[in-house]
């Protein structure tokens, strides 16, 4: 019997080593691979921070889970022109999939110097940085909590069925309203500790994935395989596992944040008009996407972190 973030653990390790899960031919699709247009705006955001940080001469670029390289790629041939922050910057990106490293490596290597680690921990936090993840903290594993008859449960897994065990007490998650019998909470310290970590790194930092603006009870584990959902040990290693984050929680490890809508953060960073400018029908369909309330403009949500002191 495992719990369920060790079950996550053991099953999302498997399953991001085996594969490029991205795209049509994986499991799903992510922003950076809808649209140039998604990497290029994080750029404008990236040289906003690194204005409004006092234009340093040299500064760590981090991104956390990257994927295929594509955000990054785009993000940097966007800023291209604004020499300066290239010359001031140290890439790092953090990845644990040796098979998605080396896409990164075919997307990025031969044009930029980049440093590859398994974790944020390894980048020594002695000068400013600009940390952007996205949909990495749903990538992480969680733990479940249900109130049943004025008791606590913790769901496991056991032979692949779900199964609810008794505990004395849940971790406090101090956002949330008090229980009544039958609500179920999610809390990741893998995500806690991430963001820990990242509060200790001078400069700015953005969250994006999809998830709720203030704490609610509820279920939101699910399984993808193919494009399809499962249950969430049909497919052990071989399906993708997620979790909507819960911002306000996630911001509340921070002390200075801005939550906003994904369609709220692209537009006020130029999207519309990056968009125009490029006069290219056929971005229309990736740029809709992106924005639109009914896709993934209202679902997704970006937080954006600033740490002005270590
Ligand atoms: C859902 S994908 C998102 C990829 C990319 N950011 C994008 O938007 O296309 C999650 C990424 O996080 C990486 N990842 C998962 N768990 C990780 C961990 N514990 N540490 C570092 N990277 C991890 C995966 O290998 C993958 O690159």
């Amino acid at each position: 019997m495992q719990r369920l973030d060790k079950f996550m653990e053991q099953a999302l390790t498997a399953y991001y080593n085996s594969r490029d899960p991205l795209g049509v031919d994986g499991d799903f699709t992510t922003a950076p691979e809808i649209s140039q247009l998604f990497g290029e705006i994080i750029g404008i955001w990236a040289v906003q921070q690194w204005i409004k940080l006092g234009s340093p001469s040299s500064i760590n670029l981090i991104e956390i889970g990257p994927g295929r390289g594509t955000l990054m790629a785009d993000l940097l041939r966007g800023t291209q022109h604004v020499t300066a922050f290239h010359d001031a910057l140290s890439i790092h990106l953090i990845e644990t999939s040796d098979t998605l490293k080396d896409k990164q490596k075919t997307t990025l290597q031969k044009k930029y110097n980049i440093q590859w680690h398994d974790h944020l921990s390894a980048i020594k936090n002695d000068k400013p940085s600009i940390i952007i993840a996205n949909e990495f903290f749903d990538a992480l594993p969680i733990r479940q909590f249900k109130r049943d008859n004025d008791k606590w449960l913790e769901h496991y897994i056991d032979g692949g069925q779900s199964v609810w065990q008794a505990i004395d007490t849940p971790p406090l998650k101090p956002t949330l309203p008090p229980a009544k019998n039958g609500d179920i909470f999610e809390y990741s310290t893998a995500q806690k500790d991430y963001a820990e970590l990242i509060s200790t790194y001078r400069g700015a930092a953005l969250i994006i994935d999809y998830g709720y603006e203030k704490s609610a009870y509820g279920d939101s584990v699910q399984a993808l395989y193919k494009h399809q959902s499962c249950a969430i040990a049909d497919h052990i290693g071989d399906a993708d596992l997620t979790s909507h984050i819960d911002f306000e929680w996630l911001a509340s490890l921070f002390k200075n944040t801005a939550i906003k809508t994904q369609d709220d953060f692209l537009n006020e960073n130029g999207i519309a008009i990056r968009y125009h400018q490029l006069n290219n029908p056929s971005l229309i369909s990736g740029y809709e996407r992106l924005v639109h309330a009914d896709q993934m403009g209202k679902l997704f949500k970006a937080l954006e972190i600033f740490n002005s002191k270590p």
